[in-house]
């Protein structure tokens, strides 16, 4: 390996961050699947844009169960996307237009690929292989009923049984997620000492930090004892009693983590953590532990200013508790996108763009995920026979799951693959009226999204300022609300029906069309948002 590249000597803390879902970003290689080089090939556009860096969905060796989230060798990028060279070159690329790149770890399962799973289905019951993951014996006379009754986060039990060696039915393992995922027990020291090595090799390479996927699940009770029956079962913990997540001893495994990431310094930790009480989402944040962490109340908000309101002040709770920078995201590559969550259409379209405006004006890291700077949909027309989520086969095709978020980036042209890709079929298909919505379409539309977005990155670059934690709400009308930075800006956002007149004062951006007042100031209609300096 070559000596230690630099990592960021910038700070986190007010960074823009692109996710990129490799599968779907771009296909330099003319296969239907995106990859690396694709990524590397659009640098430029990242650049234009105007973000700080990258957050790449997982790239290592996978059979690709989950797309990546199945992990069969940490330490080797999958051929479909290239190869470790591939990624040092990507991270050079990023270094020299100043940007940075996270990597996305799976510290909570691997792939049923693994050697270490082949092993232990290999070595039989009791043997130590299998101590690495959790095998334990049916319940019932003939060992055909689960060992607990813990449901898998896909649907179907968190069971599997397996087929010993000499082909009897055998032991089950666990696995939170697919059955392709067993999960790992991280009591087991060869857990972490693996970790260990796949830190260093990745941050060794030059990559700046690392999103650490379900990072509120890496420990489980010793007892594996049965949830309540009346526990109520959600992805956001709501009910402590569900055993599944946010145990003490994940803070044992953030430690190990923190204390191998700290010998690189500049480099930083983000966690999935599900976990809703602010108290317990932000002991994951102590100071020798996660340095951010995604808290998920804006992501899941309503359009409705009362309820952003709320997210936004429970996450900055959050934060001041855990003395760390807040996270903000409008979508991500588990949910439904934002312009669709919020109506669809035109009218989906103005609200994610007031919404852009209101995360972009709060202190703190904002992640963008790709394919919201064009304002794209979610895709619920797929064809069932092209669905790929593991959800869809586990919930005995009762949830669709997450594909329609995963729809491969329209670039250019009018019609699929729409610049993507080379190839006719893309991985997922691409919806035949997708033509205004490439970037190509978009890029010199001064009114488009993504030239809402670019102006929102640039401008706020400039007096977003200092972050503090620190948002001071004004009183505002019914289905409004307003709050001011510290250096005087105010953004307000209309989700009323009506239109409501705005103080007097500069217009730095708004995110639509502002009705000229008949006196002085302006005012804002629904689905809008502004930023503005008040006279
Ligand atoms: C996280 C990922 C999701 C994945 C799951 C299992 O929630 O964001 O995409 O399916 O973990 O690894």
């Amino acid at each position: 390996m070559t000596a230690s590249p630099a990592h960021s000597t910038r700070p986190w803390e007010d960074m823009v961050l692109y996710q990129i879902y490799p599968r779907s970003f771009a296909d330099a290689d003319g296969d239907g699947y995106g990859d690396l080089q694709g990524v590397i090939d659009h640098v430029g556009y990242l650049e234009l844009l105007g973000v700080d860096g990258v957050w790449l969905s997982p790239i290592m060796r996978s059979p690709g169960a989950d797309h990546g989230y199945d992990v069969s060798d940490p330490r080797d990028v999958d051929p479909l996307f290239g190869d470790v060279e591939t990624l040092r070159r990507l991270v050079e690329e990023l270094h020299a237009a100043q940007m940075v790149l996270i990597m996305d770890l799976v510290p909570n399962h691997t792939s049923v690929e693994h050697a270490w799973f082949a092993a232990a289905v290999e070595a039989g019951p009791g043997s130590p292989e299998r101590e690495r993951y959790f095998f334990r014996d049916g319940l019932g006379d003939d060992g055909s009923r689960p060992p607990n009754n813990w449901p898998s986060v896909f649907g179907g039990p968190a069971w599997t049984r397996i087929t010993e060696a000499d082909g009897t039915p055998g032991q089950w393992y666990l696995h939170l997620f697919a059955p392709e995922q067993p999960d790992l027990d991280w009591s087991h020291p060869d857990v972490g000492d693996d970790l260990e090595r796949t830190l260093r090799f990745w941050l060794d390479l030059g990559v700046d930090g690392f999103r650490i996927d379900v990072a509120h699940g890496l420990a489980k009770p010793d007892d594996l004892a049965d949830l309540p029956d009346d526990v109520e079962i959600a992805q956001l913990v709501v009910d402590e009693r569900d055993a599944r997540w946010d145990r003490p001893g994940v803070h044992d495994v953030h430690r190990r983590i923190r204390a191998v990431v700290d010998e690189y310094p500049g480099a930083a930790t983000f966690g999935e953590v599900w976990v809703g009480p602010a108290d317990r989402f932000a002991r994951y944040l102590r100071p020798d532990e996660l340095h951010f962490a995604f808290h998920f109340p804006l992501t899941g908000a309503p359009f409705e200013a009362g309820a952003v309101r709320e997210a936004i002040e429970a996450t900055l709770e959050a934060s001041r508790i855990a003395d760390s920078a807040p996270t903000w995201a409008l979508s991500n590559h588990d949910v439904v996108r934002e312009v669709t969550r919020y109506g669809n259409g035109a009218l989906g379209t103005a609200r994610a763009r007031a919404m852009l405006l209101v995360e972009l004006a709060l202190p703190g890291i904002t992640f963008i995920y790709e394919g919201s700077e064009l304002g794209l949909p979610s895709d619920f027309s797929i064809p069932h026979d092209r669905l790929t989520d593991p959800t869809w086969e586990r919930s005995g095709h009762a949830e669709m799951g997450r594909d329609h978020c995963r729809v491969p980036m329209p670039w250019e042209g009018t019609q699929p693959p729409y610049g993507f890709s080379t190839a006719d079929r893309t991985w997922l298909p691409m919806p035949g009226d997708w033509g205004p919505l490439t970037v190509e379409a978009q890029l010199e539309d001064a009114d488009s999204t993504l030239s809402l977005y670019r102006a929102a990155i640039e401008t706020g670059r400039s007096w977003r300022g200092p972050r503090t934690a620190s948002v001071e709400w004004y009183g505002a009308p019914s289905g409004c609300l307003a709050f001011r930075r510290d250096n005087g800006v105010v953004c307000a956002l209309n989700t009323s029906e009506r239109s409501v007149p705005l103080p007097e004062g500069e217009v730095i951006l708004a995110s639509g069309p502002l009705d000229p007042h008949t006196g002085a100031g302006e005012i804002l209609p629904p689905d809008t948002a502004v930023w503005m300096r008040p006279r």
